[in-house]
């Protein structure tokens, strides 16, 4: 038994380490460009599978940038901008590549200053005194030189991405996850600028703390009181030295985890009231279908018949079934919600890794509570039988 519970932790350890270890990223410092690599710092850009060379010129406060964008055929445009002001789309200064009527590759730059840009050429607030772009096999790059505005090194960058119509016009970009979430920070000057951050580290500020709330309310209710309160019910049951403790640790797991898990659909419903346009349809309903569920299942134990009613196996059924499926569901959301809220990949995975420890507990209580009633069983008829011979 302890060897078997050695490996089972051994596995899950083993598990865990693999979930934190980086996947395999490309190194972009090792990439050659053909423009004579005069680019000293590089930086996987987090979506869009896109890279940013560049070099910095303290001296007269200008970088030379090399902005690659793969996976691209040439009916894409891409784009990459700063936004001196920190924000987003609006407001960004961006250099913009396409295959425009002529047939060639077309570099230029763009201020937008609407959501309903149609990234037409002009000037922008500092002097780009070069700009070029090329396409190779399956990746367009943008070469430019800027002279940076403001005494800063430090910007706020958006890149991006779309198709070209037959007739070369620029038509919108696609708004997918990735396509959203393709705004980092970058510094010019220093030489961990390679560091990004995502859309939502930079959007700090009230809305990014509710979100939080509500991740971290909803998380540790549904995701991990819950599961325990539940486990609590299956296997501790069978020790009878844990009777009625089991009972005591099941009710204030599940009802602290209600308290705290309602709550946690309350903040996503405000969230939600609060971004129009912004609909997180399937997430919203599996909340709310789950305080529903987590509501009967508290009146269920008021309703609950004596141990020895006939009526009382088919409440325990209809208990276990409406728990296991509140289980199930919220797994599933907090997963949703992770997508949505994105907080970064160490937090799903960290979930994920917590999932795989609980759900190995529950396979090693499993089989020891098996291992436990048949051994019962067997003694018990074995009692049964040395008596009747005796
Ligand atoms: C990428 O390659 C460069 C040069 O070979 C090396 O110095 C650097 O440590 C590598 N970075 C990563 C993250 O592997
Ligand atoms: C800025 O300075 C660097 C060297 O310090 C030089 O190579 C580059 O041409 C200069 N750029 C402009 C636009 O003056
Ligand atoms: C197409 O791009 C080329 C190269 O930048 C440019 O010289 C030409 O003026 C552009 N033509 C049109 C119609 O935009
Ligand atoms: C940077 O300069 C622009 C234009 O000169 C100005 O509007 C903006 O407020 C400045 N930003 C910062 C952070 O100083």
């Amino acid at each position: 038994m302890e060897k078997l519970s050695k490996n089972v932790l051994f596995t899950c350890v083993l598990i865990i380490i693999s979930l934190f270890s980086p996947s395999h990223a490309h190194n972009c410092t090792n990439y050659p460009l053909s423009a004579n690599n005069i680019y000293k710092e590089c930086n996987n850009l987090p979506t869009l599978n896109s890279f940013l060379h560049w070099n910095y010129h303290q001296s007269n406060h200008t970088v030379d940038i090399a902005y690659r964008h793969t996976g691209v055929t040439t009916s894409n445009w891409i784009a990459w901008c700063v936004n001196p002001n920190g924000g987003g789309m609006i407001g960004s200064e961006c250099l913009i590549a396409y295959r425009n009527s002529t047939g060639l590759l077309h570099a230029y730059s763009s201020s937008i200053t609407s959501y309903a840009t149609k990234l037409e050429e002009g000037p922008l607030s500092f002097r780009v005194p070069k700009i070029g772009a090329e396409f190779n096999n399956d990746e367009m790059i943008i070469y430019a030189t800027l002279e940076l505005p403001n005494a800063t090194t430090k910007f706020t960058q958006v890149w991006q991405y779309g198709p070209v119509s037959g007739d070369s016009t620029i038509q919108m970009h696609s708004m997918d996850r990735d396509n959203m979430r393709s705004i980092a920070t970058i510094d010019f000057a220093t030489a961990k600028a390679s560091d990004t951050i995502t859309a939502t580290t930079i959007k700090l500020g009230s809305r990014n703390r509710k979100k939080n709330v509500h991740g971290v309310l909803n998380v540790v209710s549904w995701g991990i009181l819950m599961p325990v309160g539940a486990m609590a019910a299956r296997y501790l049951k069978v020790f009878k030295s844990a009777n009625p403790a089991w009972f005591y640790i099941h009710v204030i797991c599940q009802s602290s985890a209600y308290i705290v898990g309602v709550a946690g659909v309350a903040t996503g419903m405000k969230l939600g009231s609060k971004s129009p346009g912004v609909v997180h349809t399937s997430h919203r309903n599996i909340g709310i279908t789950l305080a529903v569920l987590g509501t009967l299942q508290a009146f269920a134990i008021l309703l609950r018949p004596k141990p020895d009613h006939k009526y009382r196996k088919y409440w325990n059924v209809y208990h276990q079934l409406m728990g296991y499926s509140v289980l199930i569901l919220s797994i599933i959301n907090i997963m949703d919600g992770l997508d949505i809220l994105d907080p970064g990949k160490k937090w799903k995975r960290a979930y994920i890794g917590m999932l795989i420890f609980l759900g190995s507990i529950v396979v090693f209580l499993e089989a020891f509570t098996w291992y436990v009633v048949i051994k019962r069983k067997w003694q018990s008829a074995r009692e049964l039988n040395g008596s009747s011979n005796a």
